[in-house]
């Protein structure tokens, strides 16, 4: 089958090298001239485990094509995704400007029935607006009598593991009133569907919910798990042994519990704001949802707290060693990341940092380009030398069996902030350092 995906990031290039892995020919459209100039030279604008072969496996043989122009992508197909970006708006809704942007450009464009499907993460009745927008353009250029369907058909892939869970769904949620949509979706996604069904076919608007209830869920976990984190580190208690005391439960299992600085990326923060402030268009008071984004603001100034209290309320002229920029492990995405409201605290009071990431040095650079206070270094090694304590933000696998002698040797001070709770607080002070970490007792 032939098919376009209008919006080409984590969500759009992933999918459409999956699809295109699958036997499709897929058209990849962006606006970003330099991104789609790129991807023709074989670059990937994103690190994602296994994306870069399967792009180039997608590319040679003759089904991954890339364009930024958007007649190109809609003449292409029958079928056209939308996976632009939706990002807060000044009051935390999801500015839906993008998607309604494609919409246009379809109907600018098309020829013929459409199926058009969003894949972006959008507020319930979305699909309506992009309806409205389509039947606009069509009617401005006196071709209303075409056809088409708005279909949604939420993305579920986490960063990190995109290419993966893409390839490999857990479910493929299908929101469609239209049978003709529902079969041609099925064709699309067989290669995902052989081994079991997996694909759940529901109203458009339960479809749309269904992914901000998903990732509210998630968040959901990780606050909650913060707050007892905070909770027994007031009591005496330690939150590991609780976390494997509780996951232990089959209802709640031991996905999404771990302790540590809030969740950040370029999706739970926005999307549990975008359902907050959806709900109180309809008067409907999110309670659950408000406490859930309130923890976890407070959660990313966990260690800046502890930071503070361990150097006396002054760290003027101090050097912190930091490691772990990006978000979560195995991406290099840096949005919303804890690692920045921790630099940001310390550059403002007065430090300085040395930073390490396996993968988001390049992304640390754009963000906060040549930064007076903050050093970029090659290795995490490097990081250490002469710092004043170490900070951990990203539980990446290189941090978590370190040289622990070498450690202390560069550092000027063994003092080790730990916000993914990588080290046992014993073993840490056997080997002499000053040892925080999140819900546990300091030592
Ligand atoms: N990143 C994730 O892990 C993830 C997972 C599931 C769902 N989502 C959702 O998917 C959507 C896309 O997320 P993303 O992370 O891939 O975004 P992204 O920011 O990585 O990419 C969006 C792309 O859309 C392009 N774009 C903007 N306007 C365009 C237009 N008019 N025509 C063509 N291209 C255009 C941008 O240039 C950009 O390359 C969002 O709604 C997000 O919430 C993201």
């Amino acid at each position: 089958m032939k098919a376009s995906i209008f919006g080409i990031g984590y969500v759009g290039l992933v999918q459409a090298a999956v699809l295109a892995a699958a036997g499709h020919e897929m058209m990849c459209v962006d606006v970003d001239e330099e991104k789609i100039a790129r991807l023709k030279l074989g670059q990937i604008p994103i690190y994602e485990p296994g994306l870069e072969n399967l792009v180039k496996e997608g590319v040679s043989a003759g089904r991954l094509h890339f364009t930024s122009s958007a007649e190109e992508g809609v003449r292409f197909s029958g079928i056209q995704f939308i996976a632009v970006g939706t990002p807060p708006d000044e009051d935390g809704s999801a500015d839906l400007k993008y998607v309604l942007a494609v919409a246009r450009s379809i109907a600018q464009h098309m020829e013929g029935h459409q199926i058009v499907i969003n894949k972006s993460t959008v507020p319930v009745g979305t699909a309506d607006k992009v309806t409205a927008a389509i039947h606009e353009v069509l009617k401005a250029r006196g071709k209303d009598d075409l056809t088409f369907d708005v279909a949604s058909n939420p993305e579920f892939l986490k960063e990190g593991s995109a290419v993966a869970d893409a390839s490999k769904p857990d479910r493929i949620v299908i929101g469609t009133s239209s049978s003709d949509t529902e079969e041609t979706l099925r064709e699309l996604y067989a290669s995902s569907n052989r081994n079991h069904e997996k694909i759940i076919v529901m109203d458009v608007r339960s479809a749309e919910l269904t992914k901000y209830a998903a990732n509210c869920m998630l968040a959901t976990k990780i606050s909650f798990m913060n707050e007892m984190a905070n909770l027994a580190e007031l009591l005496g208690a330690d939150i590991e042994a609780v976390r494997k005391g509780i996951g232990s439960d089959q209802r709640i299992g031991y996905h999404f519990i771990y302790p540590g600085l809030g969740y950040g990326g370029s999706c739970f923060p926005k999307d549990v704001q975008a359902l907050i402030r959806s709900a109180e268009t309809i008067n409907f008071d999110a309670r659950v949802l408000k406490a859930v984004e309130s923890r976890n603001e407070e959660q990313k100034t966990t260690l800046f707290s502890k930071i503070m209290k361990h150097f006396e309320g002054n760290v003027e002229g101090k050097t912190f060693a930091l490691w772990g920029l990006s978000f979560k492990p195995n991406t290099d995405d840096m949005r919303e990341a804890p690692s920045r409201v921790l630099m940001e605290a310390l550059w403002k009071a007065g430090a300085k940092v040395q930073a390490f990431d396996p993968v988001s040095m390049e992304e640390t650079q754009r963000i906060y380009a040549d930064h007076p206070a903050l050093v970029l270094c090659g290795t995490k090694e490097m990081a250490l030398r002469g710092a004043d304590a170490l900070c951990i933000c990203t539980e990446w696998k290189t941090f978590v069996a370190p040289d622990f002698d070498g450690l202390k040797a560069q550092l000027a001070q063994p003092v080790v902030f730990d916000g993914r709770n990588l080290y046992e607080p014993a073993r840490m002070r056997k080997r002499g350092f000053s040892y925080y970490s999140v819900g546990r007792a300091t030592v």
